[in-house]
């Protein structure tokens, strides 16, 4: 059995002709019969390649471990007439799920969805007792129900009439794919230790933490873990989903050499900042997750210290329009690099969300 951690290097890609025979083998159900299964992945494939559904399978090491679908053209009629994708045939092999698995593919298609122009992305879920799991996911993730009730074989039911509880009766879930972001933040646990050593190394964040600088992190991660409380280490989370990194520690006025840049009044922390998950990458989350980290969890801070690099101009120019200003520029004792020292006011923040 593969470890948990190692299906986060899961890829998803889209569904290929030469995967048919693999996933008619492999997922074929007590429930259907083989020529039925190999008729719905041939039809699959043709709507993939005519373009009204998106087909994505999830792979690692040539094992494909689940799929799903976003059908551009859905039969649902609330869901066509008000242009709204469905995600479709959403499939987790037995043995890998309650893994993450499932909510990484659904994200995956709601960027495809987001990336095509749709404005909002919907979702069908049965109502008895084997759909809890799917129910509660797909609530927690953000989708509520479109406000038309049931269907049963894709009618709207009829109040008084008898219908049987099975696959077909079905309520319609909706969610905005707008930038929208339901954040929390909580301290790197050792379930989550590897998560952010695998962010540590993408190539947008390699540039930035490497050689002592990256020694430094994940040492003071451990430390973190064992009990120190001297520089704090987070995740946040978006509908419960990490996809960011902060680091934070107190200034120790007069002792941290940190103190020249600092009032001399007030309490001061340090901030280092990072989107570990690319779906969260370059869209515009960044200064939501900065404001909303520091005003919920340093109620009691006056000033924030970052430091990026000098020639980090995207994260300069992120931190700026959060509101730092750059105060100089220095080598720190980790690196032989030029870093700007940059501090935000909180006061004033405060002030502005008032
Ligand atoms: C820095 C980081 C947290 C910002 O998050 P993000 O998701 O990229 O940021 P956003 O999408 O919210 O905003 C990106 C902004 O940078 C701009 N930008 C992108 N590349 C740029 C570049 N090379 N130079 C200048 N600006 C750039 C974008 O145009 C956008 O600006 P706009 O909103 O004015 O259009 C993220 O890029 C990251 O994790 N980087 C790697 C780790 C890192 O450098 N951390 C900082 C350590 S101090």
């Amino acid at each position: 059995m593969i470890k948990l951690e190692d299906h986060r290097e899961a890829t998803i890609r889209k569904l290929q002709s030469t995967d048919l025979t693999y996933l008619i083998r492999t997922f074929s159900f007590p429930w259907s019969t083989a020529e039925a299964t190999t008729k719905q992945w041939q039809q699959w494939l043709n709507e993939h390649q005519e373009g009204t559904r998106a087909v994505c399978v999830l792979e690692q090491q040539q094992k494909i471990l689940g799929y799903g679908s976003l059908l551009r053209n859905p039969e649902y009629s609330a869901f066509k007439n008000n242009d709204i994708p469905e995600i479709s045939a959403l499939w987790i092999d037995e043995p890998f799920r309650k893994q993450g698995l499932g909510s990484r593919l659904i994200r995956h298609l709601e960027k495809v969805a987001f990336d095509e122009g749709y404005q909002k992305i919907g979702i069908g879920v049965g109502l008895y007792q084997d759909y809890g799991p799917a129910q509660k996911l797909y609530f927690k993730m953000g989708y509520r129900p479109d406000g038309n009730g049931i269907t049963y074989k894709g009618k709207q039911v009829v109040p008084g009439t008898q219908y049987p509880i099975d696959d077909d009766l079905i309520l319609w879930l909706v969610k905005p794919l707008k930038n929208k972001l339901s954040l929390t933040f909580k301290y790197v646990d050792p379930t989550t230790r590897s998560l952010v050593h695998q962010w540590l190394k993408q190539p947008h964040i390699s540039p930035w933490f490497y050689g002592q600088g990256l020694e430094n992190t994940r040492k003071g991660i451990d430390e973190f873990l064992a009990g120190s409380n001297f520089t704090q280490y987070w995740l946040g989370l978006d509908h419960e989903h990490p996809f960011a990194f902060l680091i934070t520690s107190h200034v120790d006025k007069p002792y941290d050499e940190l103190t020249k840049w600092c009032e001399k009044d007030g309490k001061t922390i340090t901030l280092d900042v990072l989107i570990g998950d690319l779906d969260y990458l370059g869209k515009g989350y960044a200064i939501q997750v900065i404001h909303q980290f520091l005003l919920s969890q340093f109620p009691d801070a006056e000033a924030v210290l970052i430091d990026p690099e000098a020639s980090n101009l995207r994260a300069i120019h992120v931190y700026q329009k959060a509101g730092f200003e750059i105060l100089g520029e220095f080598i720190p004792s980790y690196s032989p690099h030029l870093h700007c020292m940059m501090k935000l006011d909180l006061k004033k923040l405060r002030e502005k969300r008032c």
